[in-house]
């Protein structure tokens, strides 16, 4: 049994493929482990449903979503089969910050951000993972700065000490591109439009070329602060 005080790397004695240790996560955690998933591309969900059908899926509708993130989790439905769990921020907070700050209060300063990816990220995802002993995510360590650290099976200290697994952390945008067009699988089409890291649709913006994957989300802030609290940080409620 894997409890709070064991290291889950440890545990993990396979060949450290993405398929190898999803596999060995689902086998290990299912009915009490979920893909997260931000609906950019489906190479996650593809992999996990490919080892269960069952696999559980989850995403976070912040409200302020592209309509591309949109058209891609039908067709995750739709050709893929999954039936993806949703969760929105709490109508009450929502309200309150549209009312009092303004449909744009994140431009304000980085404090106003983090208050805004809180309400319709950070929150939203601490009720997914409640009940959860484990969850999986797309981190890529290439993305940015703040994912150098980044380790394939970790504690998540920050979501009651719960084992976070990170498949895909040594992958690069051709590795996914290339899974894509292998599986001929369905994707966020901002992507063929310059946008290699999507988000809320307010808060991304297309890269040039040899720009920073990530340079496009919130772009008027320093690298260094380009988080918005899902992974990184002590933003616990
Ligand atoms: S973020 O912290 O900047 O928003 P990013 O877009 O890089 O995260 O995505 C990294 C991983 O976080 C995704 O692969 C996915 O596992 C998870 N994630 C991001 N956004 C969402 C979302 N809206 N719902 C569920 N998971 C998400
Ligand atoms: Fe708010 Fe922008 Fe964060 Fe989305 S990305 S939750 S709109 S600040």
């Amino acid at each position: 049994m894997t409890t709070e005080n064991t290291d889950p790397a440890k545990e993990y004695q396979g060949d450290g493929s993405p398929q190898d240790v999803l596999r060995w996560a689902l086998d290990r955690f299912h009915p009490r482990i979920a893909v997260a998933t931000s609906l950019q591309d489906t190479v996650l969900i593809h992999m996990a449903a490919s080892i269960r059908k069952d696999v559980r899926v989850f995403s976070i509708d912040t409200g302020r979503l592209p309509e591309e993130t949109y058209a891609c989790a039908d067709a995750v439905r739709k050709t893929l089969g999954i039936r993806i769990e949703w969760y929105f921020p709490r109508h009450e907070t929502v309200q309150k910050l549209e009312t009092e700050e303004g449909l744009f209060s994140f431009k304000k300063s980085l404090e106003a951000r983090r208050t805004c990816c809180f309400i319709r990220k950070v929150e939203p995802l601490h009720r997914a993972l409640s009940g959860l002993d484990a969850w999986v995510t797309g981190q890529r360590k290439d993305e940015n700065v703040t994912r150098n650290g980044l380790a394939m099976i970790e504690r998540d200290s920050t979501h009651g000490n719960i084992v976070k697994i990170n498949p895909l952390i040594n992958w690069s945008s051709e590795d996914v591109h290339a899974y894509i067009e292998k599986h001929h699988l369905p994707y966020n089409r901002l992507i063929d439009r310059g946008y290699p890291s999507i988000g809320c649709a307010c808060c991304t913006r297309p890269v040039e070329p040899g720009e920073d994957p990530r340079a496009g989300r919130w772009w008027w802030e320093q690298p260094e602060h380009k988080e918005c609290g899902l992974h990184a940080g002590n933003w616990s409620i």
